[in-house]
């Protein structure tokens, strides 16, 4: 399907991380899959620092929650009583010429309405000017039918909105004639598989499409092993899986992704609103932690009337995307809807018991859930740069540098010896690699010219680069073992002795 079009610096993105392999589509070489991604050398890496870094600091760090890994296929029975198998669905469009498939909600519409009269309807898929974009086609069709008078400002509306009478008027955007589009229907987004060798109704299991049933389908297991006390939770990181109807923007959003959500239960009678707030305010702080500016993040409070029956409140952390506002995180208020569910559909009780005020109670949950794909896609997006840097004749190029925090950054430190043809250089060199492996990731580069070397690190977001040369080797005595350590943002160089560089980069990257 036509992607809708993202600006510039969403195609260099990209571009970049598919050229120094972050991020590749899945299944290339056969033509591709539509929201399934493949993670490159560096992609991996800063991945697994995303999750040790919210798994260190949401469970290891932290007294109150403990981390479980719970199956991606669970007992069929989860997903009914959860409300999956019933409501976890998307509204789906057709368009009857194209063959094309759209979700309903992300197809805009608008009555081109001359002198108070409709004229005709406009539509276009959703992106950051949709409406603008219904505007020039409203005034497109006004000038096509050669209508006079005045053109009303457009009312965008989603399909899910339109009246029946209005479907068959409103064009497709896939062949921008009306009566092609099907009214919206139901389309449950869970990935069916069988389990076992018999391939009917009753082998029929689920991928799961969020994480966070696991952690309640395994809190009576926590509860009575893990010697936890109300307020705790339980946390995991995994995949996920959703037949997403349209998957797009890069990694925003794909049919396999990972999330790593957490259940914080609490007092039946615990102040909910201070609980909610509190993690709203841990994970803002969690990703500035990991390099996410605080310009580019906002709060969407869901309204009141568009919250599921169950829930008190849900507010998702937006970072501003190259292609618009968009949920990252969220965090929901769930009551002691999803524990009751369970209890009921399997009869175990998932009643807490409280030993101080002997009182039995089902305790509510508040919920951070977030996507590691998207939260990479927010750093991918606040780390991209392009400035300008000195070439080996000192001339000024541009050059693109990915700023990420040192934290997460795939690689920490490269190591490059001054020239290649030097064995002097580059056995001190591998020395000095060998030195810094065992505490991180360290990248050794002896192939082409300094600067170029520098300007590959610089594209891979390496914080810090290491280059031995004559003078480590004593041609200055007073230099002997020592290096110049580069800064990959200010692009100073400093000369440091060999021996600290352990303790001196350990300190940077933590
Ligand atoms: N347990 C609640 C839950 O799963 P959600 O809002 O559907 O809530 C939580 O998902 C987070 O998972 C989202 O905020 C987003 O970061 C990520 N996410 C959801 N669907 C995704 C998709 N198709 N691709 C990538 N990430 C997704």
């Amino acid at each position: 399907m036509a992607e809708p079009k993202t600006n510039e610096l969403m195609e260099k993105i990209v571009s970049l991380c598919k050229r120094r392999g972050f991020i590749f589509q899945s299944s290339e070489i056969y033509g591709g899959i539509n929201g399934f991604w493949d993670y490159g050398p560096l992609g991996a890496e800063l991945k697994k620092n995303i999750r040790d870094c919210w798994w260190n600091d949401m469970v290891r760090s932290r007294d109150d929650v403990v981390g479980i890994e719970s199956s991606i296929i669970m007992h069929p029975k989860v997903w009914e009583a959860s409300g999956h198998v019933g409501g976890f669905t998307d509204p789906m469009v057709d368009c009857k010429a194209s063959k094309q498939r759209f979700r309903a909600d992300q197809i805009f519409f608008a009555a081109v309405v001359v002198d108070g009269k409709i004229a005709g309807y406009v539509s276009a898929l959703e992106s950051e000017r949709i409406a603008e974009e219904l505007q020039e086609k409203a005034e497109a069709l006004k000038r096509k039918k050669a209508i006079q008078g005045k053109l009303e400002p457009v009312k965008a509306q989603d399909f899910t909105e339109a009246k029946p009478d209005e479907i068959p008027l409103i064009p497709s955007p896939a062949t921008g004639e009306p009566g092609s589009l099907t009214p919206p229907r139901a389309f449950n987004m869970m990935f069916e598989t069988y389990v076992g060798a018999l391939r009917d109704e009753s082998a029929i299991a689920y991928l799961r499409p969020e994480t966070a049933q696991g952690m309640f389908a395994d809190f009576k297991a926590v509860l009575d092993t893990g010697r936890v006390k109300i307020p705790f939770g339980i946390a995991q990181i995994g995949k996920s899986f959703r037949n997403e109807i349209t998957p797009r923007n890069f990694i925003f959003r794909s049919r396999e992704f990972e999330q790593m959500e957490m259940e914080y239960f609490i007092s039946d009678q615990d102040d909910w609103q201070k609980w909610h707030r509190y993690w709203i305010d841990w994970c803002r702080n969690w990703l500035l932690s990991v390099g996410v500016p605080a310009s580019q993040l906002s709060e969407y409070n869901h309204p009141k009337e568009k919250l599921a029956f169950y829930s008190k409140g849900t507010t998702d952390i937006m970072f501003r995307y190259p292609f618009g506002e968009q949920e990252l995180w969220g965090i929901a208020a769930r009551g002691d809807y999803d524990l009751s569910q369970h209890a009921k559909a399997s009869g175990a009780s998932l009643a807490y018991f409280d030993e101080a005020a002997k009182r039995q109670y089902v305790p509510h949950v508040i919920e951070p859930a977030v996507g590691v794909d998207r939260i990479m896609l927010a750093i991918l997006c606040s780390a991209y740069c392009e400035d300008q840097a000195p070439d080996e004749k000192g001339k000024l190029e541009s050059r693109v540098v990915m700023k990420f925090h040192p934290r997460i950054a795939p690689i920490k430190v490269a190591i490059f010896p001054l020239l290649k043809n030097k064995p002097e250089l580059v056995k001190k060199a591998q020395e000095v690699r060998n030195l810094l492996r065992p505490q991180m990731t360290v990248f050794y580069d002896e192939a082409g010219a300094i600067g170029r070397r520098y300007r590959r690190q610089d594209e891979a977001g390496t914080p810090f680069g290491v280059t031995i040369d004559f003078d480590t080797l004593g041609e200055k005595p007073e230099l002997l073992n020592t290096v110049t350590l580069r800064d990959r943002d200010t692009m100073k160089q400093e000369r440091v002795k060999i021996e600290e560089l352990v303790p001196l980069l350990s300190g940077k990257i933590r």
